[in-house]
């Protein structure tokens, strides 16, 4: 039994859910990490206080969680095309209702805001931050490196001092219309020391913010842990239509498994945590491919079997969370080790692993989705008795499902009912 409450490192978390989200486009790679090293160093220069620095970090990693399909990944991605706010409106409503996220949220809704949007902008009245303001300017300097970064691997005399003067002129230019003009003084001061330059463009960046981050000691307890997860869970669910409501199901059923195996409140916790984050590592996969209602070609079903894969390495790092890691990442793999991406086999998956295989297949194959309707218990829990004869899942587990199908069901539904009036709610400004 699991007696120590977690203690999870909330920036090492939120930087790790940063690499999940730097997936979703080859093209935008580190985007979120160079976004927020670029935001506290102008902070740094700017002399602003620990908590604005903190906060500027956490914006800057999370900031575009609001744009996860790879189009509007490439929409942002244009120095002066960026007059669309939706995605940070949609980030602003995925982050506020995590309590330690709130004026995060608010600085991440106001990303895209110009200094000189005056009159008869959509943002007249609204409060926008310095923090929104820093942000912006980050976010901007950035898609101007990466502009740059395309010519880097074309070009190999390139290199990164050369390209200084050019985004210090386009910067300079923007002074006083985009930007506040102080903050731009403050990244022309940054932009003149060539360590800054160094950090941008190197591969151990992830290593400098994480030890920045690591300094900080916010850590969060079962319930942080429990509603950083929640919120995650729409970040990966909501990509598309068809499995907006998915993770909601698959945590509810895996939590109603775990008590009926007897674990502790506090396990059963956890496991609803592993259940919000199982799909991590989907982030990864094109929303094109999400969104196929048709037979997967090899090379599609390829791509989706790294997501296992991906939320284990993406959670890895994070210390305190070896447990939940293990029962969310495993749910592909079978009793047989025939499963993916590891291989395990009944010696290496604990019963926390089994209920999350269990729970995935069952509310995959429950749920109505908006191309198929459900299916009925009966043949649901044929299909699940079937595979567990194959010894692909754990017996004593499905008939545990078996013989309390309507309750867990119900629970599922449960959950699913409101994720999807959220789903709508969310999305109706995208
Ligand atoms: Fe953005
Ligand atoms: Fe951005
Ligand atoms: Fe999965
Ligand atoms: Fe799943």
């Amino acid at each position: 039994m699991i007696t120590e409450n977690p203690r999870i490192p909330l920036f090492d978390l939120a930087l790790s859910l940063c690499d999940a989200m730097d997936l979703v486009s080859e093209r935008l790679a580190s985007h979120h990490k160079c976004v927020a090293y670029t935001a506290v160093s102008i902070a740094d220069e700017l002399g602003l206080s620990k908590e604005q620095k903190n906060q500027l970090l956490l914006a800057g990693v999370l900031h575009d969680s609001g744009a996860l399909s790879e189009k509007e990944r490439d929409d942002i991605a244009t120095f002066n095309a960026d007059r669309r706010h939706s995605h940070a409106e949609l980030g602003y409503r995925l982050l506020k209702d995590f309590k330690p996220f709130h004026n995060i949220a608010n600085i991440v809704r106001h990303h895209h805001v110009s200094w000189n949007d005056g009159a008869g902008s959509e943002h007249k009245g609204e409060e926008v931050t310095i923090g929104s303001h820093i942000l912006r300017l980050a976010d901007r300097i950035d898609v101007l490196r990466l502009a740059d970064r395309v010519d880097m691997l074309v070009d190999k005399e390139h290199e990164v001092l050369g390209q200084v003067e050019r985004i210090q002129n386009e910067i300079r230019m923007n002074s006083g219309k985009m930007f506040v003009p102080e903050l731009v003084d403050a990244f022309i001061d940054l932009s003149n020391k060539e360590y800054y330059w160094f950090d941008i463009t190197s591969s151990s960046l992830r290593s400098v913010l994480a030890r920045r981050a690591r300094s900080e000691t916010i850590e969060l307890d079962m319930e942080g842990l429990l509603a950083l997860s929640n919120m995650f869970r729409q970040i990966i669910d909501f990509r598309s239509r068809y499995t907006a409501t998915h993770t909601s199901g698959v945590a509810a059923s895996a939590e109603g498994l775990a008590e009926l195996s007897g674990f502790s409140e506090r396990e059963c916790k956890m496991i609803e945590v592993a259940g919000n984050l199982h799909d991590l590592g989907k982030l990864a996969v094109p929303k094109e491919i999400l969104e196929k209602p048709a037979a997967l070609t090899r090379r599609e079903y390829n791509i989706v079997k790294c997501h296992p894969f991906y939320s284990f390495r993406v959670l890895e790092p994070v210390s305190g969370l070896e447990v939940i890691n293990e029962w969310a990442s495993f749910h592909h793999e079978r009793l047989d080790a025939r499963g993916y991406p590891f291989h395990h086999g009944e010696a290496d998956l604990s019963v926390g692993s089994r209920i999350m295989a269990v729970a995935d297949i069952f509310t995959a194959i429950t749920e109505d989705r908006p191309y198929r309707p459900g299916m009925t218990g009966e043949r649901a829990l044929s299909i699940l008795k079937e595979m567990a004869g194959e010894s692909l899942l754990d017996p004593d587990i499905v008939s545990l499902l078996s013989s309390n199908f309507d309750d867990i069901n119900s629970r599922r539904i449960a959950a699913q009912e409101p994720a999807s009036r959220r789903y709508e709610d969310v999305m109706e400004i995208a």
